[in-house]
């Protein structure tokens, strides 16, 4: 028996040694001394007020290599001089620090596919030709006292990319990959009184890179904080809290399974354990908590290198106060270790718990016995200056944007995030889809290489345990998925057992194959799939882990999804693909191509781009995929995209109805929020003939993600529709036939030309800097483009089948009527039924009665009550990313543009309208220019006034088009007209 072990044994390093010599080219290989995985013990918010915690971040020494040959081998060596080594922000990725080059890729693998190599010989124009594998060697230098000594030091490093090495004082510690993840070394041994050198060698790609194919920017470094954790020689080494209610939610159970380890070289006596529960509320006022609220367990001895888990359970007979989205009740508590005799050694943690039950119920996903919505989102953790790096600032921003948008469910695509956001989602309440950081997309969706492959099984666990183990205390986590697009196979069922095995009370996810998972998911349905799909599906609930692909201007049928998801119960929910633009706004300095100085020419760009949110291939990277990484409900910066208040809108708690009698009815779509909680209100507005009212739901009292009055839930409904002129009741005789060119008394002249107004002159000075002529041509946005719409509808570049009547009302007023009667019966669908004008660039003050503020598009506009509006032109227009398409406004009764000069031109239509206006053309958007900054501006303002547009879309980027009903049919006459006033 003990023979054959031997032989197998030297077998497994004969095979290593055969693969490959570098650890970070070898799967078997994931890290080296590395400490067990384990809860994250301090809450985060707190973290600073823990005694054990010294921070090692800030300026480190550093230095950038383009490949492994060209490092500084010896740089960890004490008598190494790097007195002359650059500084470089820790936490930090070093691209976004001006370090070689940001790649935005999103299948393909930045380097040559081959694995478990990284550094095959690439074609020549990729970044990786030259950077071969870039290598950041990093030093630091820690002061530690002799009672600091007396200790157990322990190095954290939160996260780095993708793999590194370690050193203290020119020993070598350790070595470890799984980037998203805190890595652990015990230090003790290698520390002494005062200064300690310590030296980190990461390399921008290892095998593990293989894990880490997410549709992202490929940025590396050490990203996330670095820690030394001066530990008592005894310390709790993990624990993990479980709060469940019983079936009948009457009492629960909260159980505690705490490890501590003697690290020390003697035996310890006589320790205690104990959870201290710091919440009277468990109990009422009546009974003392401090009595009633701890629970412990002794240990008699722990001998040196020793771990013991010790179990303590609490029955509560009392009914919980359930911890969920709406309401997250959380229950404080400390976990503690004492030494008894000296207490200088005792251990206290400060963390919550929260009670709740996650399960489905055939194909009913429910949490607390209720089938919860999950009104969802997708986010990655993405700064546009600091890139993986997201500061705690930009983290509660994020989650009060959520929060505000009545997003109920984040999922941490792809990989584990920063510990406190899980503290806020805890906190504020949002449920939690916590991913794991594997994805294999480079070998296909579902694939079998990865997921078969049994040298990469260990590698694909390591990331299922690092991720169940860190995040377990946090009650905000509802699933756990065992990562995205990446293999099948047996490497799957394992990440699948072992979050199984971890965790029997949150549900396990994936999305390549159903077999690995308790929810069935789709991505990317149409409003009528996601309907079937959920019908056929009957074993399981079906989730959308991604739906509505928010890239550039998007989000159109929002509405059409959730009349579905909430139509039918086994319907678990679906999440927004994504959260926030991963555009980064890095200064071009030739420093960010450092190390491929081709690449700044071969930048599109150039330097022209100070200040541009920068994407795929701004930065010369190749392969690179573009603006795919633009998909965002907000911009980088985390201003809100118009259809961020879509999103808010469509998610709303509340649903208000009005039926023919006039009553308003509420459709609760929470589960454990009645609407009697808010404050619901309702104005009546009047303009002109028509009388709106208004119904708002607000918060009653003040929220950490927003303020009283804040309002949660509304809609708009006509009591009294609006009365457009009608030809007939306009006060000046009308003439039917068009006039070639009239004049009138004070020197006004309009010369028409065929359908096409080219002159009006008003005050003895033109109007139209360009003519007011039928149009029907629109640029493209993102989803189109991908779905080539300027292609399928090119033969309206030209307009057909129309006439146009201007008829002269008075000296400053014009009706114009437009007639669309198709001649043939294959038309293409019409991009949008309408005219176009220019006018000098002086105009750019805008008033409106139509929907608003927001931009607005027929399938986007629910969220865009009727209003007057005032803005100026630069925020009628939206600037996105990549400039396309934008800045529609539905349902307009009259609109008004003003000059500098206080020359007004007002619009009147006959039937709603809709109205674009910028400050340059379609042509300039039809160059496709890269960025805002490349648009010609100020030359004109171009003035589309339309019946009708061509809806966003929203379903996908990758060839899904608009919705039949959101499209012009090209074969039915259509007939609209407005009046021009000045
Ligand atoms: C999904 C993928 C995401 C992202 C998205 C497209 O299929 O999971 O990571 O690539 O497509 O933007
Ligand atoms: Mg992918």
């Amino acid at each position: 028996m003990k023979r054959s072990l031997i032989i197998l044994t030297s077998l497994l390093t004969i095979t290593v040694h055969a693969q490959t010599t570098h650890d970070w080219e070898n799967p078997a290989v994931l890290g080296i001394n590395k400490l067990p995985y384990h809860a994250t013990l301090q809450l985060p918010s707190k973290e600073k007020e823990c005694q054990e915690i010294v921070s090692l971040d800030g300026q480190w020494l550093f230095h950038w290599s383009p490949k492994p040959e060209d490092r500084p081998v010896d740089f960890y060596k004490e008598d190494y001089d790097v007195s002359g080594w650059d500084r470089i922000a820790v936490p930090g990725n070093w691209q976004t620090q001006g370090y070689g080059t940001p790649i935005y890729i999103n299948i393909n693998y930045p380097f040559v596919r081959n694995r478990p190599s990284v550094t095959t010989e690439p074609p020549k124009d990729w970044t990786a030709y030259e950077n071969r594998n870039p290598v950041g060697s990093y030093v630091t230098f820690v002061d530690v006292t002799k009672e600091m000594l007396s200790k157990n030091l322990i190095l954290h490093f939160g996260g780095v990319h993708s793999a590194f090495y370690l050193w203290v004082n020119g020993q070598r510690v350790g070595y470890s990959q799984n980037s998203m993840s805190p890595a652990e070394f015990d230090v003790t041994k290698y520390m002494r009184a005062g200064k300690n050198k310590v030296a980190v060698e990461v390399y921008r790609w290892s095998d593990g890179s293989y894990l880490e194919d997410q549709d992202m920017w490929r940025l590396s470094g050490i990203f996330r904080s670095v820690q030394l954790w001066v530990r008592p020689l005894v310390h709790i080494a993990d624990y993990h809290v479980t709060a469940i209610p019983n079936d009948d939610y009457s009492k629960f159970t909260v159980n505690a399974k705490i490890t501590v380890c003697n690290t020390g070289k003697k035996t310890a006596k006589n320790l205690l354990v104990q959870i201290q529960m710091a919440c009277p509320e468990l109990y009422g006022v009546n009974i003392n908590p401090h009595h009633r609220n701890i629970t412990n367990h002794r240990i008699a001895k722990l001998r040196a290198a020793d771990t013991v888990t010790v179990e303590l359970t609490y029955h509560y007979d009392a009914p919980p106060r359930l911890w969920t989205a709406e309401k997250p009740w959380l229950y404080p508590f400390t976990v503690q270790l004492l030494g008894m005799k000296d207490s200088k050694n005792d251990e206290e943690f400060a963390y919550h718990f929260g009670v709740k039950r996650v399960e489905c119920v055939g194909e009913v996903f429910k949490i607390n016995g209720k089938n919860v919505k999950l009104r969802g989102v997708n986010r990655h953790d993405h700064h546009p200056r600091t890139g993986r790096y997201v500061d705690d600032a930009t983290y509660e921003k994020d989650i009060a944007l959520m929060k505000q948008a009545n997003i109920n469910f984040l999922r941490t695509s792809h990989y584990p995030d920063r510990e406190y956001l899980y503290e806020l989602c805890d906190r504020w309440g949002i449920y939690v889809m916590d991913e794991a950081n594997q994805e294999t997309h480079g070998y296909g969706y579902a694939n079998h290489e990865m997921g078969e492959d049994p040298a990469w099984k260990d590698a694909h666990v390591d990331r299922a345990e690092s991720l169940v183990k860190r995040d377990y205390n946090h009650p905000c986590v509802i699933l756990w998925s065992l990562g995205n697009e990446g293999g099948v196979g047996p490497n799957l069922q394992a990440m699948y057992d072992t979050v199984v095995a971890l965790d029997s009370t949150r549900l396990p996810f994936y999305d390549c194959h159903p077999r690995y998972s308790a929810l069935h998911d789709f991505g990317y349905p149409t409003p009528d799939v996601l309907k079937a799909e959920a019908e056929k599906e009957t074993e399981k609930p079906l989730i959308a882990r991604e739906y509505a692909h928010a890239m550039g201007n998007s989000m159109g049928n929002f509405q059409e999804y959730w009349d579905v998801i909430y139509a039918d119960s086994s319907i678990a929910g679906a999440a927004i693909w994504d959260w926030v633009d991963q555009g980064l706004s890095l200064p071009l300095t030739p420093s960010n191509w450092r190390g491929n100085p081709a690449a700044e020419k071969a930048s599109p760009s150039g330097g022209r781009l100070e200040g541009a949110f920068l994407y795929g291939g701004d930065f010369g990277d190749q392969p690179n995929d573009g603006n795919f990484c633009i998909n965002g409900l907000l911009a980088p910066d985390r201003q809100p995209h118009p259809h961020y208040y879509e999103v808010q809108y469509v998610y709303q708690p509340i649903t208000f109805k009005r039926d023919d009698d006039g009553t308003i009815r509420i459709i609760n779509r929470d589960s454990f929020t009645a609407p009697s909680e808010y404050d619901i209100t309702y104005d009546t507005l009047r303009y002109g003939s028509e009388t709106l009212l208004n119904v708002t739901a607000r918060l009653r009292e003040d929220k950490p993600w927003a303020e009283k009055g804040f309002v949660v839930a509304r809609e708009q409904f006509v009591l009294q529709p609006y009365e457009y002129p009608q030809p007939k009741s306009l006060s000046a005789p009308l003439s039917k036939t068009p006039l070639s060119s009239g004049r009138g008394v004070g020197g006004e002249a309009v010369t028409i030309n065929g359908n096409t107004l080219t002159s009006w002159i008003v005050d003895g000075r033109e109007v139209l800097q360009g003519p007011l002529e039928p149009y029907f041509w629109k640029p493209e946005n993102d989803n189109q483009r991908a779905a080539g719409f300027a292609r399928r509808v090119a033969e309206w570049k030209e307009v057909k089948d129309v006439t146009v009547n201007y008829t002269i009302i008075d000296d400053r007023t014009i009706l114009v009527e437009m007639d669309y009667q198709p001649t043939a019966d294959d038309r293409s669908i019409i991009p949008k039924v309408g005219m176009r004008m220019r006018l000098p660039a002086s105009y750019t003050q805008i008033r409106y009665y139509g929907r608003g503020p927001w931009e607005n598009y027929p399938d986007r506009k629910r969220s865009a009550f009727l209003g007057i509006y005032e803005m100026p032109l630069s925020e009628y227009e939206t600037e996105y990313i990549r400039p396309q398409d934008n800045g529609n406004r539905c349902d307009i009764r009259w609109f008004e543009i003003a000059s500098a000069t206080g020359r007004t031109l007002r619009i009147e239509g006959l039937q709603p309208l809709c109205v674009r206006a910028w400050d340059y053309g379609e042509e300039d958007l039809d160059a496709a220019p890269r960025h805002a900054q490349d648009l010609q501006r100020g030359r004109f303002v171009n003035l589309n006034i339309d019946l009708n547009i061509h809806g966003v879309g929203g379903v996908d980027t990758w060839g899904q088009r608009t919705l039949p009903q959101y499209t012009i049919d090209g074969n039915r006459p259509y007939h609209y007209a407005f009046i021009l006033c000045l």
